[in-house]
């Protein structure tokens, strides 16, 4: 998932002859799940249309102060598109665009909008060789980064003019992944690598049965596409279970069976990470013997003698060094003190309670209804929310945490 994703972005197109990419640009922003519009100098429509970047950014193009295609003539306003804008990208930025930006020329509705904006600003410069290197364009290219705004460098190669060298505006792609890059650094667990349990776990009686549990696998699911949201790179450890991580690469899916399975990949993965969050129903005991073939039918009663399994959660307690250790409690009553006991038992950093006696709680179910214990005994309530805010709060809560 694209951390542009479901963002705001504003492209605004000057006159150069790299205007022609913005088509393309316009479509990969659009992939990323961006909400594009566009604003252009009143030269760039000579360029790329309006009509292609509006069918492109399915919204309208502007690229004047005054619409008079409206039925009652009316501003454009550029206070509007800045306080709309989640990022605002110039590209191509020809030189005159730029100087303007320095010195806060207003006389187009592209540089208005720039001096209204309060969004991040990414400018991806495009011009002639010798105008690029010129010490003007240096020097304006400093002053728009002194100012906050962050340059997309221009690229070597062909040039319009014949020439070949430095000016070209940067690819579409990598205008794309370079402000993703540079998003992505600035996310609270970025360089953070997070392990997480999730979904039940299967217990073979024989060849045809299990022991489960009713896990769905949402909660952990959702706290590992949280954690890829907050920067993380992800190692999800998941029990059977039918929920997806499509269009997430953050995160690394290690999909085992039993609890024996789970705590052997935990354990190969455990000491490089920096958190780990245990949301997994894991059973506590096992049928000592897995039949070879289907049992059959015979007597009125059918005794399975069970040993215990492995508790994961605690053996990473045992073994913890810096991680930083969040358990889940899933309990029906005496639910603080349950919770409590674990979060000491377990060693953990605190301790998320979820009470099957609340509605909307638990297992399956796309809400749930959480308490944090953390180790200073501290307790903090939550109300019934969305499994994916649920996550996001658990995920806060690390932030805050998490030294
Ligand atoms: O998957 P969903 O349908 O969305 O449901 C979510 C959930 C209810 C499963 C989830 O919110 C939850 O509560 N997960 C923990 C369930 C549980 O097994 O709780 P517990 O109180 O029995 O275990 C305490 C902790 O020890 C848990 O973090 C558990 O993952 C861990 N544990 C338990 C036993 C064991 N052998 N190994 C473990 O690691």
């Amino acid at each position: 998932m694209s951390v542009l994703s479901g963002k705001n972005i504003l492209l605004g197109v000057t006159a150069g002859i790299a205007a022609y990419k913005t088509a393309h640009l316009t479509r990969l922003l659009i992939k990323a799940g961006a909400q594009v519009r566009v604003v252009m100098t009143p030269r760039a429509v000579e360029f790329v249309t309006p009509l292609t970047l509006s069918t492109l950014s399915k919204n309208p193009v502007v690229y004047e102060f005054i619409n008079h295609d409206a039925e009652k003539e009316m501003w454009n306003s550029h206070v509007e598109l800045g306080l709309w804008a989640d990022y605002y990208i110039i590209a191509p930025a020809t030189a005159n665009t730029i100087s303007k930006m320095v010195k806060g020329t207003a006389d187009n509705l592209l540089i208005a909008t720039y001096l209204s904006a309060k969004c991040p600003v990414y400018v991806a410069p495009a011009m002639d060789l010798d105008m690029y290197r010129h010490p003007s364009t240096r020097d304006n290219l400093d002053a728009l980064s002194s100012f906050g705004n962050v340059i997309i460098p221009a690229e070597s190669g062909e040039l319009a003019s014949g020439l070949i060298g430095e000016g070209r505006m940067a690819e579409p792609e990598t205008i794309v992944a370079f402000i993703e890059q540079h998003l992505v650094q600035k996310l609270p667990l970025f360089g953070k690598k997070v392990l997480i349990t999730a979904g039940p776990t299967y217990e073979l009686i024989d060849p045809v049965r299990f022991i489960g549990n009713l896990s769905s696998g949402k909660m952990g699911f959702e706290l590992a596409k949280a954690a890829a949201d907050f920067g993380a790179e992800v190692i999800l450890i998941s029990g059977p279970s039918h929920q997806s991580i499509e269009g997430y690469t953050q995160i690394k899916r290690v999909d085992v069976m039993s609890a024996q399975n789970m705590y052997d990949s935990v354990f190969q993965s455990y000491a490089g990470v920096d958190i780990a969050i245990a949301a997994a129903a894991v059973a506590d005991y096992r049928p000592e013997n897995v039949a070879d073939q289907k049992i059959k039918k015979s007597d009125e009663t059918l005794s399975i003698k069970l040993v215990k399994n492995p508790d994961i959660l605690a053996g990473m307690g045992k073994e913890k060094k810096n991680q930083f250790l969040v358990g889940f409690a899933l309990e029906t009553e005496n639910e603080l003190a349950n919770a409590q006991s674990k979060l000491i038992k377990k060693n953990l950093d605190f301790i998320v309670l979820n009470s099957l006696q609340d509605p909307g709680a638990g297992f399956k179910t796309d809400t749930n209804k959480i308490t944090i214990i953390d180790k200073f005994d501290c307790i903090t309530e939550f109300t019934l929310q969305t499994k994916k805010e649920v996550a996001k709060n658990i995920l806060n809560m690390i932030v805050k945490n998490f030294k």
